[in-house]
This record gives structure tokens, sequence and C-alpha cells, in this order.
């Protein structure tokens, strides 16, 4: 197939590249740099140029494609509601040059919309429309496309890793870099999920191949790994205290990351595994902690 996969030259869309190219696909990139372009060339895909602000190059990527995968994002979290509210027009538009065929689309969202109640294993089965995260924009205009007749399916995120980046992790390592310390909330039972990235690629290539309408997937490895067990191996890189502090304290101490640190958001794959046949393979979130180089200050 020719792929148009939006973020292309990002963390996860450049190992779906060079996934769906070892596979035989062509890949359409979008990019808005020249430097974008140059790193498409270098990986083999052909480069297409837009950006997500143009809904109308969004339309024409996906009308020069068999097939769409949308993992481009805004990660400024200080502009995190307008930035869901910009991925649901992204989504609509795409959807739109799609739409009346059976051409997939494939979008992005993370696994915590799939938690059917606090502590419990978020699973595929489960999307909460009125979930607090405004990221639900995501899977709110995946369903309105889906209800124009686009063959959709939603891919859900945890932490993803390798030993460069880590997700939100990554930004959690600055913080302790920062304050000189490691911080974990309470008694930091709390557990995020994970995936390697070699894993997800994996995963959002079945997905785009099975081209199955309406199913949700978790790109999830491990359930749910404790925020204190992160935060000591961090401390460990670092060389630098673990320590706990409260959640009253948390907002002042971790900046915008203070919305998250302290959540409990274990998630399945269970049905994920079945469906696609999807079984991880890369190291775990730990391992990947323990050989990042931590470059001094
Ligand atoms: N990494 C994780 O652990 C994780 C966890 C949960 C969900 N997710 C979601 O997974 C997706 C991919 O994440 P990632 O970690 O690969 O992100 P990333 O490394 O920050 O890459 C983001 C991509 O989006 C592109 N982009 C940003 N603004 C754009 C714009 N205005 N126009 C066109 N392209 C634009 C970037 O292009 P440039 O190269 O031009 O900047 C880049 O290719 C996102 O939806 C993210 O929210 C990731």
């Amino acid at each position: 197939m020719r792929i148009f996969l939006t973020g292309a030259t990002g963390f996860i869309g450049t190992a779906i590249t060079a996934e769906l190219i070892h596979h035989g696909h062509q890949v359409l990139g979008l990019t808005r740099s020249d430097a974008g372009a140059e790193a498409l060339l270098a990986a083999g895909a052909e480069v297409f140029r837009g950006d997500l602000q143009d809904l109308d190059s969004l339309r024409r990527g996906a009308a020069a494609a068999d097939a769409v995968i949308h993992t481009a994002f805004n990660h400024d979290f200080s502009q995190f509601v307008a930035n869901c509210e910009a991925d649901r027009q992204a989504i609509e538009a795409l959807g739109s040059a799609l739409a009346g065929s059976q051409r997939p689309l494939v979008i992005t969202s993370g696994t915590g919309m799939g938690a059917p109640a606090p502590g419990m294993p978020a699973s595929e089965e489960h999307f909460n429309p009125h979930h607090p995260n405004p990221r639900k924009a995501s899977e709110l205009a995946g369903v309105s496309v889906a209800g124009r007749g686009v063959n959709v399916s939603v891919v859900r995120l945890p932490q993803v890793h390798d030993t460069f980046k880590q997700g939100l992790i990554s930004p959690l390592i600055e913080v302790a870099r920062a304050k000189g310390v490691s911080a974990y909330v309470g008694d930091g039972q709390n557990r995020w999920p994970g995936a390697h990235v070699s894993d997800v690629a994996r995963l959002y290539r079945l997905a785009v191949e099975r081209a199955q309408a309406g199913s949700r997937y978790h790109a999830v490895a491990e359930t749910g790994i404790a925020m204190r067990q992160i935060a000591e191996v961090i401390a460990r890189g670092l060389h630098i205290p673990a320590v706990s502090i409260t959640a009253d304290a948390a907002p002042a101490h971790f900046g915008w990351l203070g919305d998250f640190v302290g959540r409990d958001l274990p998630a399945s794959a269970q049905r994920t595994q079945q469906l696609l046949d999807w079984q991880p393979r890369g190291p775990g979130l730990i391992a990947d902690l323990e050989a990042m180089h931590y470059r001094p200050d």
C-alpha cells in the first residue's frame, strides 16, 4: 500500500516508517520542514509537504494514498486543550478524504481513555466519551468519521520507550535533574503501562494491514510499572536520591506533569494480542531506563 503517514518525522513515526518500508509498503510522509524532508528521503519515504494547521494539505495527502496512519501531534503541553481540538479537526479532515471508500484510517489515542473505573486496567472495549482528559477529542473524532462510513481504527498508546525517549518519563527525568531529587507521589505504587517503540510500530502496521473498521488496539507490552520503581531507576542514573512527595506537593514539584504523575493507569492488551496476533518482543521500560545514557548537566 501507499500509506500517508502524519508524524512521520516523530519518535514513533520514524519507527513506523521503517517498519512499513521493511514490509514492502510505500510511505508518503507528512513534514513541514526541510530537515524533515531530508530525514524522510534518507529513510526511503516519499515527502509530502504540509501542516496540521493546513487541513487542505491533510485532505490532499489522504487523497493520494491507499491508507492513512495519523500520529502527528503538537506536544506543547501549555496548549494541550487547543492541540487536542486541532487533532479532532485533523482527523475530521483526513476522514473526509477517505469517506465513501474502504481505505483505512488509523488514528492515535492514549490507553487512559479505556479505563472502566479507577485502578482497573484499561481495555480495548471501553471508551469514556466524558473522560476528563481533553485527548478524548481524538477518539470522538474517530467515532464521528466512522459515522460517515470511514474505515477507522484507533491505536491507544502507553509510555512508548527506547533507550533515548520514554514518553512522559523523558520530561520527568528533566524535572528530577533540575530538582536534584527523583520524586514519586505517596507510596509510588501507582502504575504506568509501557511498550517498546519497535513493538508499537509493528502494531500500527498490523492495524493498517488488517483494516478492521471500528477496532481499538492497545499497544501495551507491560500492564503497569510502579512509579516508585521508575523514580528509583532514574535516581540511580542521575546519582540523586529517590523521594516520596505528597499529592498536594505534586503540582508545584512537577509543573504540568503534576496532573499525571500520581495517576494509576494500568492497561491491558489481551484483546489486541488476539485480534492482531501481536506479541511484544522489545526490552521493558526499566531495562531501557537502565541502559540509557544520563548526560551530566
Ligand atoms: N511517545 C509516547 O510515549 C506517546 C504516548 C501516548 C500517546 N502518544 C501519541 O503518539 C503520537 C506520536 O507521538 P511521538 O512521541 O512520536 O511524538 P513526537 O516525537 O513529538 O512527534 C510528533 C510528530 O508530529 C509532527 N507535528 C507536530 N506538529 C505538527 C504540525 N503542526 N504539522 C505537521 N506535523 C506536526 C512532528 O513533526 P516535526 O518533525 O515537524 O516536529 C512529528 O513528526 C502522538 O499523537 C502522541 O500524542 C505518544
